[in-house]
């Protein structure tokens, strides 16, 4: 597999799209989302349904569920509900990848916005169907948040399955993992740190980074090969070893009459600690509805997410103003600020939002444009036509450069001139 140094200067961090402003990513023939849908061009439609591009393939069912008079809350989480159940989406529910343990751990909360009630877990385990148990926290006690333990104990109690949730395939990824970071986890201080040091910058190395990427790879592909992995996903464990993925679901449902709800689900952050709760099951970060306003939810970082509370912060955005599209570009801002506009730890951040108003204007907003060339952040929507679309990025290039690069050089360090 090639290593060499990518484009960099093309590809990276030449400079912000200043809000409102979107690329085009190379290769894709898909209009920036929201361009044409966003507050200001007046063109929206209701019913509509917004999510995650993994929601993609369950539009068709839930949609014609919400034409049909069907409640917002139960047509979203018909749409996540299609993920949690594929065994072959590692993000969520079944076969989500596990914690640093082996241990599948999945979070999820739902908002209706007609009643304006909320329900979420976190931590649970054995139950695949989460967004479902987050809807009976809803509606089946006097609280908004289960964790752990007594969160399966609860969806039990209320007539979900216990299955094991760890796939073979999951399986052999964490295994890979366990393998690749024998000496490395979790524990110790994280990208917050002011003494934080990207891994490959780490001193003591003599060799070309080129070089030392090229071994590691090629390590852990032998690797995966002899773990059984078939060859045609290799690769993509490989990346999921070095990069961990938060993969993770969001959708938004809005019918004729203006009603609107929101759901999150996820297996979180691959490899976590046991017991990390990340933004998926905390109302206002992961996911936020107000019947009056609008619905958003968000997949990527989930930490970098609750410092910003995203979605609540996008909600009180529109409630304030701004397009949906100003709305979630403001939110990735605060990102940005959160790390002072460091390219060299913003690049491990990600961050996808997906907004919809109670008037039918939506907006897809990203921090970068892909996890790489060719694959860029999509939002997908139903509003009589299924579609994905391209999101509007905040700043050019990828996230988690693969494999990543030394150092930004410092006339490419130009994060102050994100901040407003
Ligand atoms: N956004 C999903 C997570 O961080 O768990």
């Amino acid at each position: 597999m090639p290593v060499s140094r990518r484009d960099f200067v093309k590809t990276s961090v030449l400079g912000a799209v200043a809000a409102g402003v979107g690329t085009r990513a190379q290769g894709e023939d898909a209009k920036p989302a929201a361009q044409e849908h966003d507050s200001q061009s007046g063109s929206h439609k209701r019913p509509i349904i917004v999510c995650a591009n993994n929601g993609f393939n369950y539009l068709d069912d839930a949609f014609a569920f919400l034409r049909s008079g069907g409640d917002t809350l139960d047509a979203a989480l018909r749409v996540v509900k299609g993920p949690e159940d594929d065994p072959n989406d590692d993000s969520v529910g079944l076969g989500g990848l596990p914690n640093e343990e082996g241990v599948v751990e999945l979070d999820a909360c739902c908002m209706h916005g007609p009643t304006r009630r909320a329900g979420s877990v976190g931590g649970v385990r054995n139950i695949k169907n989460v967004s479902l148990v987050s809807k009976a926290v809803m509606e089946h006690t006097g609280h908004v948040m289960l964790v752990g333990e007594g969160a399966e104990r609860f969806a039990v109690a209320m007539g979900f399955p216990r299955e094991n949730l760890l796939t073979e395939h999951s399986r052999k990824i964490w295994l890979l993992w366990k393998e690749f970071h024998s000496t490395d986890d979790w524990w110790g201080p994280g990208l917050a740190d002011p003494h934080w040091q990207a891994p490959d910058s780490k001193p003591n190395n003599d060799k070309p980074q080129a070089e030392v990427w090229q071994e590691r790879i090629q390590n852990l592909q032998a690797r995966a090969a002899d773990l059984g992995i078939e060859p045609e996903l290799q690769l993509a464990a490989v990346r999921k070893v070095l990069f961990p993925p938060t993969g993770t679901i969001h959708c938004s449902a809005l019918n004729e009459k203006g009603e609107i709800s929101g759901c999150t689900t996820t297996s979180g952050l691959a490899f976590k600690l046991p017991g990390r709760c990340g933004d998926s099951p905390i109302i206002g970060a992961g996911c936020y509805t107000d019947q009056d306003v609008g619905s958003a939810g968000a997949t990527g970082s989930g930490e970098e997410n609750i410092k910003v509370a995203g979605a609540h912060t996008i909600v009180e955005n529109m409630r304030h103003g701004m397009s949906p599209q100003e709305a979630g570009m403001d939110a990735l801002k605060r990102i940005v600020r959160n790390y002072n506009g460091d390219m060299n730890k913003l690049r491990f951040i990600d961050m996808t939002y997906y907004i919809l108003r109670k008037d039918g204007a939506y907006s897809g907003v990203s921090l970068w444009e892909g996890y790489s060339e060719g694959h860029p952040h999509k939002i997908a929507i139903h509003d009589g036509s299924r579609r994905a679309e391209v999101t509007v990025n905040l700043l050019k290039g990828y996230s988690q450069e693969f494999p990543p690069f030394p150092n930004i050089p410092e006339d490419l360090k130009k994060g102050s001139e994100y901040l407003k």
